[in-house]
């Protein structure tokens, strides 16, 4: 059973944040639409919205923050929604990985999406506010170790790091990992804004030129994002493009819901008035009927953001 929302969009994918805590400070950060966090969610309770979530056909979890290995019980909670997940993935800035990927790994993580942004330790550190670029890339070597695919986020700004997108295409093809370029993504109140004008680069023109020079292209179902295989020193290179601005394309094929880390569903990272609450119910000993009821009110709420 897959549950399909009023545009006809099977919800398939559950993207989880665990704590809007982090350890570094991205400027550009959208911080997966939240705002408040005066609660967070215990593992127990994460795992009976996960177990739910399941039974309703959503079967892809991913975990992020804020940070999320900087909960204590990240292990516990990746142990404990394991059994209802096909595929368990998680977002990390990678500054644990070294230490925490072996016991991520045991608990039954099956992949990982690092943000490594660029491979200069100034710039890292003036775009994060740590100076923690050596410890990041420790990370990402032990990740490839442990997990396939990982996927390296690269967000792209303009003047920043839009020099940087070939090195780290020979990077990730070096580390036999999955390079993502993603466009800076803000709401439709934030386009006006000093930081979007400034920073804004568009893919488009790069896409273009992967067109010329890939040996393959596929195009994923989530988003309908395109995935360039492109010929590098260090063999083929796998490069995923994710341009979601004015996107109806990539609305029309998102196959996700949000779950905050204050316990609220949430239908889409751009819009502000989607939340439904699921923890307070569950504090107050809701029944399974009844939260099955809360995540179809909330998949009924969806709606493409660029339509
Ligand atoms: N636009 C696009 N991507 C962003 N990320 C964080 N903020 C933004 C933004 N404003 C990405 C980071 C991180 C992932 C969780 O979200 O690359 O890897």
């Amino acid at each position: 059973m897959v549950l399909v929302d009023r545009f006809g969009r099977p919800v398939t994918n559950l993207r989880i944040s665990l704590t809007n805590e982090c350890n570094l400070n991205c400027f550009y950060c959208h911080r997966e639409g939240q705002t408040l966090s005066f609660q967070e969610m215990k593992p127990e309770e994460i795992e009976r919205i996960v177990r739910i979530a399941s039974q309703l056909g959503i079967k892809k979890v991913k975990l992020t923050g804020g940070e999320p290995t900087i909960r204590k019980d990240i292990v516990e909670i990746v142990r404990r929604i394991r059994p209802y997940v096909e595929d368990l993935s998680m977002t990390t800035n990678g500054t644990t990985m070294k230490l925490l990927g072996g016991s991520l790994k045991e608990a039954g993580l099956d992949r990982v999406n690092i943000s490594l942004d660029t491979l200069d330790r100034k710039k890292y550190k003036s775009i994060t506010g740590f100076d923690v670029l050596p410890q990041v890339l420790e990370g990402i070597e032990k990740a490839v170790k442990l997990f396939y695919p990982v996927k390296l986020n690269m967000v792209v700004m303009k003047g920043l790091n839009d020099g940087e997108i070939w090195d780290m295409i020979n990077y990730a093809a070096q580390k036999n990992a999955i390079l993502q370029l993603i466009e800076i993504e803000v709401p439709r109140e934030m386009e006006d804004s000093w930081f979007f004008k400034k920073y804004f680069y568009s893919l488009k023109p790069l896409e273009e030129k992967f067109e010329e020079i890939v040996v393959d292209v596929k195009e994923r179902r989530m988003h309908r994002r395109k995935k360039y295989f492109i010929p590098t020193d260090y063999g083929i290179a796998e490069v995923e493009v994710v341009r979601s601005m004015h996107n109806t394309i990539f609305c029309a094929n998102c196959t996700r819901i949000r779950l905050t880390s204050t316990g609220h569903l949430k239908t889409c990272l751009l819009r502000r008035d989607d939340l439904v609450d699921i923890l307070t119910p569950i504090r107050n000993n809701a029944s399974d009927e009844e939260l099955i009821e809360i995540f179809k009110k909330a998949i009924l709420m969806r709606e493409p953001y660029w339509k």
